[in-house]
């Protein structure tokens, strides 16, 4: 079975929405159980980023065996939820945005298909991590739909599980972070890495340690996506059912060989 999209479900936002074949994908990294559905003559993939069961943190995630899944599939365009937190007071809970860029500090992570030997030395091009036409078509159905979106953020990924410190969250405002959160990197840079495109919105369901007065509510950020999943989900089927291809952007021509 082939398929040229599909969603990659973060904290509270995996379901498949529709009647879904579960699939089993072999890859070298892995297995990783799918579901493919048919949505209106588009077959679309939809992976569950933590497990079906919610049971994989962030930094035991099998980032590369998710990719090299999909890519199996034929996979070519990609969108992705994250939950975060947000250091922008422009952003507040239950806000939208668009992932524009990031800031990697995670230490002990995985972070590439690209490991030499045969494969020889390549790089991958971060002019536009995430797909800049996918973020287009994001922004027009966004505007038109009343959903709450907010604008660009720079994303900063941490390993987690834990939450950050104030000081962390300080540190990280003044290198220009909007957003924080546990899983887009090394997920955005192994799709560019397979030559996707690959866009993420992130669903603000807390305002980032010391940004406000309090501890995080657990069950608010339940509340708040369990509230947005179904308009997203839906946002995404229907650009996908517009059938963008890869002419508008330079994502299946990122790869640098030395
Ligand atoms: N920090 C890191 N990851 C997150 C947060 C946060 O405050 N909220 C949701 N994911």
């Amino acid at each position: 079975m082939k398929s040229q999209y599909a969603i990659i479900g973060g904290t509270g936002v995996y379901e498949s929405l529709f009647t879904s074949e579960k699939i089993c994908v072999e890859t070298e990294f892995g297995d990783i159980e799918l579901d493919i559905s048919d949505v209106q003559g588009n077959s679309i993939v939809f992976i569950a980023r933590h497990g079906k069961q919610h049971a994989v943190p962030p930094h035991r995630i099998n980032y590369r065996a998710n990719l090299k899944a999909l890519q199996k599939l034929g996979v070519k365009h990609i969108f992705a939820t994250a939950a975060v937190g947000s250091l922008n007071p422009e952003y507040p809970s239950g806000s939208l945005v668009l992932l524009t860029d990031f800031l990697d500090m995670t230490k002990q992570r995985h972070l590439t298909f690209f490991d030499g030997s045969a494969d020889g030395v390549k790089h991958v091009n971060m002019d536009d991590p995430y797909c800049r036409n996918l973020r287009k078509l994001f922004r027009m159905k966004a505007n038109k739909n009343n959903v709450n979106f907010k604008g660009d953020a720079v994303y900063v990924c941490t390993d987690g599980p834990r939450f950050e410190t104030e000081a962390e969250i300080k540190m990280m405002r003044l290198l220009g972070a909007d957003v924080v959160g546990m899983t887009s990197v090394p997920e955005v840079v192994l799709a560019k890495e397979l030559g996707m495109c690959y866009a993420s919105v992130g669903i603000v369901v807390n305002m980032a340690t010391g940004m406000e007065s309090g501890p995080i509510q657990l069950e608010e950020i339940d509340e708040m996506l369990s509230q947005k999943k179904e308009t997203i989900n839906r946002m995404f089927l229907e650009i996908f059912s517009q059938k963008p291809d890869q002419r508008k952007c330079f994502c299946a021509d990122s790869i640098v060989s030395l």
